[in-house]
């Protein structure tokens, strides 16, 4: 049979291949990884509450092991995430039992940022500086959060700055989910249209496509990669898994997924590439969140204890029948 070549070296012109790692895949999935991937990044072990779970603890055991992964076998490494709503430690909120003043909290924001971008600094590529700080509902801009609670959209851009300041070579990307909707698109436009103008250091979008075999539509993917793209900044996609079930699909009974599903994420799958090379010349990097079916997040999420089969390899780190159509 003919050998299947690797992923990454197939689209190495046009832009890099990702995959999202922990400490257990990163060993179960090394094969997978060595061959088809040349970009990584840390699942949750660069995250505020993994990396800084005290004020005066940082603990980088963890990251510090995937980052040599990394560099052992030569990929380059994404960071994932500085300033985001969840996983962020409680501490960074709380003075004295009360909710943290604006001046305290920027301070401590800009001491997490020094110290975790400071020490990856020239071997982290493109940082997810700000995670998800746009609003769903169509009547709201920010979400709420801590974060805006006591600083305001301001820290937005107090993020960014800081985090170019630490590695001014580091590419640095606002990153969100219903990243294609039109409405949430919109948002994250504007957002990211009124940081440029100040002049703040935002270098890219970050698209996290967790999509499945329905949604979103093609067009809508297309119009958001076009429209971010006219900001001239770059667009990753940056967490991509295509879920064996649609958005309001509570099934828990299936142990494995239909033909008609695997049909579907096939074609899906083949759509998919069909659009990153259309849009090349503005994709930086395609990352995968995860390797192959034997684990994803999406196994609890949104459906606890839900399998899915959401990777272009299979549960036991076999490439699935698309991986030839797409090369
Ligand atoms: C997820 C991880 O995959 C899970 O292991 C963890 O329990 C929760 O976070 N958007 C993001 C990622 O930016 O950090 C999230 O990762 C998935 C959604």
């Amino acid at each position: 049979t003919k050998q299947l070549t690797s992923l990454y070296q197939h689209f190495e012109k046009d832009f890099k291949m990702g995959a999202a790692i922990n400490q257990r895949t990163m060993y179960s999935s090394e094969e997978v990884i060595k061959k088809h991937f040349n970009s990584l990044t840390a699942e949750n072990e660069m995250k505020f509450e993994s990396v800084h779970p005290n004020e005066n603890e940082y603990t980088f055991e963890i990251s510090d092991k995937i980052v040599a992964f990394a560099e052992k076998h030569q990929k380059a490494m994404r960071g994932h995430t500085l300033i985001w709503h969840n996983q962020t430690s409680d501490w960074i909120f709380e003075q004295s039992g009360r909710l943290v003043d604006p001046e305290t909290l920027l301070k401590r924001m800009k001491d997490h940022i020094d110290t975790v971008v400071g020490r990856y600094k020239g071997k982290i590529y493109s940082w997810d500086v700000v995670n998800e700080v746009i609003a769903d509902e169509a009547d709201k801009f920010y979400r709420d959060s801590k974060w805006f609670q006591v600083l305001g959209e301001s820290f937005i851009e107090k993020a960014f700055e800081y985090t170019h300041l630490a590695d001014p070579n580091a590419t640095l990307l606002y990153n969100d989910y219903n990243e294609s909707n039109p409405g949430k698109r919109d948002k994250i436009y504007q957002l990211i249209r009124q940081l440029k103008d100040k002049g703040v250091p935002v270098h890219g979008v970050g698209m996290q496509a967790h999509w499945n075999i329905y949604d979103p539509s093609l067009d809508n993917i297309r119009k958001a990669i076009e429209k971010y793209a006219s900001l001239g900044i770059e667009v990753q996609i940056t967490e991509m898994d295509v879920s064996m079930f649609a958005f309001d699909d509570k099934r828990t009974d299936l142990t494995e997924p239909t033909e008609e599903m695997k049909a579907l994420q096939m074609e899906r799958y083949l759509q998919f590439f069909e659009v990153f090379k259309e849009y090349k010349k503005h994709i930086g990097a395609v990352t995968f969140w995860g390797v192959a079916d034997d684990y994803t997040w999406l196994n609890d999420f949104p459906v606890k204890g839900r399998k899915n089969w959401p990777f272009l390899f299979d549960e036991n780190q076999q490439p699935k029948e698309v991986l030839k159509k797409i090369m």
